[in-house]
């Protein structure tokens, strides 16, 4: 075989068949095809597409790239979930728990922030003492011992996707369908799940704006878990504005708190109701989303998903106390409010610019490897829709003295990511589609 041949055939818009597919990732992760081809080559797929069955061919490849994840040792069916990325999305603090709680298994393995939008590791790590790097053994003797664990990603997993992901985000070839979907569900499936759910994200602050985009792409990677028999259910959901209202670390692990005793954001709360709900049914632990539902509400309104919380937070050597006191989490030196300079309704909190403000307060990562500060953050009081008097409070910036003198221009441009309209403007549905 030569990669030439390959990058011709896909250029033509001809279909590649699962050996030159293992063919193009073997060769690339093991560094003996060049850059260059396999640019040419993700750009042809870019313009050509895939068929499902090649996607599903490409994502085989990139999951048994590198070392796979064995959690044969937990019994029962593992259910992961994944999101695409959002702002104030911290969905993953009260599901695991909550699902936990319900008595399915969870060893959850999350990611960092970087951007615009926040990772769990980085919200978890505010926590003090809170340890997310802890070996496979350990990690699965506490799911078997408590139902759940989170930590950080460990081993070479997936180096095929490690490597193509650099190359596509230099090679303007990031936002291909089958690129994405093959990527996701690859480190999904090398993560050991038997089952998936995904929160797939559209608005501002997703990586999939447009609804349509985002819908084929859910359609694609629910397609694929057919294929690689890993039973899967997309979440459309929408992230035009925030989810909850605070986005940092430390604020965020205060929301999730609070979600767990139940007092927290309606949306936040309905999405893990729902996403626990199709985490259930993927798992085959429910026939049914609408009474796995009511399943977790009870669960939730018990109290027992907080108490799952507090188990996870003194078995990964964290303060649990910070659930009930939340002032031992780190908190800003400085903290500053915009109010609403005339009355009237609120008709945008542009997530994606919220996110860039949180990350300019040091809550988040321009590149991989930054440092940030888990106490700094954005606070959104109020939500598309609502009504507002002039005078208002309406966000607040959460920050350390050091960032003082962009303090200026930051207050500006949060003033112009929450609108005012003299009309009232409905909130878009959170939970848009499901799709099975
Ligand atoms: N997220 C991923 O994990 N991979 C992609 O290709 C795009 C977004």
């Amino acid at each position: 075989m030569r990669m030439y041949d390959l990058i011709y055939k896909k250029r033509e818009g001809e279909e590649l068949t699962s050996e030159e597919i293992s063919y193009i990732i073997k060769g690339y992760t093991a560094d003996e095809i060049p850059d260059y081809q396999l640019a040419a080559w993700a750009m042809a797929v870019f313009f050509q597409g895939m068929t499902a069955e090649e996607t599903a061919h490409l994502t085989r490849e990139v999951a048994h790239s590198g070392d796979t994840v064995d959690l044969s040792g937990i019994p029962g069916t593992k259910v992961d979930k994944h999101s695409t990325g959002g702002v104030g999305d911290k969905t993953t603090l009260v599901l695991v728990p909550l699902v936990a709680a319900a008595g399915v298994p969870v060893p959850k393995m999350s990611g960092r922030g970087l951007g615009h939008t926040g990772g769990t590791i980085d919200k978890l790590e505010s926590i003090p003492g809170f340890q997310t790097e802890i070996d496979r053994s350990r990690f699965l003797e506490q799911v078997n011992d408590i139902g759940a664990a989170i930590i950080g990603q460990t081993g070479n997993l997936t180096p095929a996707d490690k490597k193509l992901y650099a190359l596509r985000d230099v090679t303007a070839t990031v936002d291909s369908m089958p690129l994405i979907a093959s990527s996701i569900m690859g480190k999904k499936i090398a993560g050991g799940a038997d089952a998936i759910v995904l929160d797939v994200k559209t608005g501002s602050g997703s990586f999939m704006v447009e609804r349509e985009e985002a819908r084929k792409l859910a359609r694609l990677m629910v397609e694929i878990g057919l294929e690689l028999e890993r039973k899967t259910i997309a979440l459309l959901t929408d992230m035009s504005q925030p989810l909850g209202f605070t986005v940092g670390n430390a604020l965020e692990i205060k929301e999730a708190a609070a979600t767990l005793k139940n007092q927290g954001p309606d949306d936040l709360t309905e999405i893990c109701l729902k996403l626990g709900a199709a985490m259930l049914t993927a798992g085959g632990y429910s026939d049914d989303m609408a009474e796995a539902e009511a399943e977790l509400t009870v669960v939730l309104e018990s109290g027992r998903a907080l108490e799952k919380m507090r188990e996870i937070i003194t078995a990964q050597q964290g303060n649990p106390e910070i659930l009930d006191n939340p002032e031992l989490l780190p908190r800003a030196e400085l903290i500053k409010e915009i109010r609403a300079e005339e009355s009237g309704y609120i008709s945008e909190v542009t997530a994606r610019e919220i996110g860039l403000i949180a990350m300019s307060l040091g809550a988040g990562r321009e590149k991989k490897g930054d440092s940030i500060d888990p106490a700094a953050g954005v606070e959104v009081l109020v939500k598309q829709g609502e009504q507002v008097e002039a005078g208002a409070a309406l966000a607040r910036l959460h920050t350390a003295g050091k960032y003082k003198s962009r303090l200026p221009e930051l207050l500006e441009r949060l003033k112009q990511a929450v609108k005012i309209s003299p009309e009232r403007i409905s909130s878009k549905k959170l939970i848009q589609e499901i799709i099975e």
